[in-house]
């Protein structure tokens, strides 16, 4: 029996090391101990094997794919999670693409880790609050923001960077109760786990997240049941804001106009710094294999203020070479559909499904390929962020890919076409073809019909930002 002590529960890094060493021994599963500790404590354990050559000479390769599944999975609070992991990487010998086998059972358990993990990935990022504490002494002074977390999972370590980009210029902690974080404004500390007692209760920062939450609150967009899901009565009670849902909730009708306007200049700066912070986290996306042929990640673009938010499919090879959406062929119609629809594309902030292209290369020429379910909804997390900063007043979705990726289900353009419709987070759309259409289209009096209907559906939906009847259920038609 061999006994692997692992330092720490989100030790990744030595999880791999070990489970190299015991492949390359020709250790199975069922003879490993995975556990956690000090090893050098330990006086049975014996020590996590350091990685070595294979005897056979050939070290086992996995796809990405496994690793970040294995790097998710690691992250899960179950005590199984390693041993799991170490079965599924024995298994990975005989059976490299067994990570694409979804019906399999142990890959559908560790993917079932994994998504639980980002989940809660997720919710520290959305959930957590700091609140201003003053610090006395001679070389602190100052102010010192501490939020407290209590995650399901062993995922502060792997959050720390992105509060670090998101949060650099203020001094902050997050005590959680497995490890705190302390972000001096230059380096990264960590210390040991805290209660929930040691943690400040409301401050004035209360008051200042409360002032931005009334103002961003867009009653149109509230449905309970999902405010629930995504945010368990568990968090609530750290989140100053939510004190004002009932009010806020109560008077929703009457605050519906006018809220937009108010909320972007109210937080204008905090959406420049989030939404920055976004798309740099987005140009290293891995969250599906797209990234690794692609030349970079293309981002939405445009003024962040912008009323209209236009989402395509993917970026093309020229866009993929730039970096800016819609610059190539397909672009170059947008533009030119946009000026005659009466709107100027400097108003407009211009984004995509997908952030990075998918091609087939043959021979020197890279042929766009179509994202497939997986990878939209992969990258769904971008836009449902960038809708969630930006709120525009009006979205519309160019093409099949971006409705899919705006409803979460496939939509039929020609029956969707020319209304106003509802996203599922209750904000307005509209659907239309994508511009790369138009240019497929052989005979070229389809075309121009084809072309005018596009500038006539941009126009319904510029119309709508300012006309009650174009809001979702009204037809373009004018009744
Ligand atoms: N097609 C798209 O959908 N997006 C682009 O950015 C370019 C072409």
């Amino acid at each position: 029996m061999r006994t692997v002590t692992l330092p720490a529960p989100d030790d990744v890094d030595a999880w791999r090391g070990a489970a190299r060493g015991l492949i390359a021994d020709d250790i199975p599963p069922d003879r490993v101990v995975w556990q956690l500790g000090d090893a050098s404590t330990d006086l049975f354990a014996q020590a996590a094997a350091a990685p070595r050559a294979d005897p056979t000479g050939a070290p086992l390769r996995v796809s990405r794919a496994f690793l970040a599944l294995a790097g998710d999975a690691a992250l899960h609070a179950d005590p199984e999670r390693f041993a799991l992991l170490y079965a599924m990487l024995w298994r990975l010998r005989d059976a490299p693409k067994l990570a694409e086998d979804h019906a399999d059972p142990l890959v559908r358990r560790l993917e079932g880790l994994a998504k639980a993990v980002r989940r809660d990935i997720h919710k520290m990022r959305a959930f957590l609050r700091f609140r201003a504490v003053e610090e006395r002494g001679e070389e602190e002074g100052g102010t010192r923001y501490v939020a407290w977390f209590e995650p399901e999972h062993h995922i502060v370590r792997a959050n720390a960077a992105f509060f670090v980009n998101r949060f650099a210029s203020m001094r902050w902690s997050i005590l959680t109760p497995g490890v705190s974080l302390h972000w001096d404004g230059r380096a990264l500390s960590e210390g040991p786990g805290a209660s929930r007692a040691e943690a400040p209760d409301g401050d004035p920062v209360e008051e200042v997240w409360k002032t931005y939450y009334a103002s961003i609150f867009n009653p149109a967009r509230v449905k309970v049941g999902a405010m629930l899901k995504e945010m368990p009565r568990k968090y609530w009670k750290n989140m100053p804001e939510t004190a004002l849902v009932p009010q806020l909730l109560a008077s929703a009708q009457a605050r519906e106009s006018g809220m937009i306007a108010t909320s972007r200049s109210d937080m204008g700066g905090n959406v420049t710094a989030a939404w920055e912070a976004l798309r740099e986290e987005a140009a290293g996306c891995t969250r599906c294999p797209l990234y690794k042929p692609a030349t970079q990640t293309v981002f939405g673009e445009g003024p962040l203020d912008a009323g209209m938010m236009f989402v395509g499919e993917q970026p093309g090879d020229q866009e993929d070479l730039a970096g800016h959406p819609f610059v190539g062929p397909a672009g170059q119609v947008f533009d030119r559909a946009l000026a005659a629809a009466g709107i100027t594309r400097a108003e407009t902030y211009v984004t995509n499904a997908v952030k990075h292209f998918k091609f087939e290369p043959r021979g020197r020429r890279r042929i766009h390929a179509r994202p497939d379910a997986g990878e939209i909804d992969a990258c769904r997390w971008w836009i449902e962020q960038e809708q969630m900063l930006l709120r525009p007043a009006v979205t519309v979705a160019l093409g099949a890919t971006a409705a899919r990726s705006l409803f979460g289900r496939t939509m039929t353009i020609s029956r969707e076409r020319g209304r106003a419709q509802r996203l599922p987070d209750g904000g307005a759309a509209w659907i239309t073809v994508h511009p790369s259409y138009l240019l497929r289209l052989p005979d070229e009096a389809a075309r121009e019909a084809e072309y005018a209907r596009f500038v006539e559906d941009l126009k319904a939906a510029h119309a709508s930002l300012s006309s009650p009847r174009l809001k979702p259920g009204a037809t373009a038609g004018g009744n």
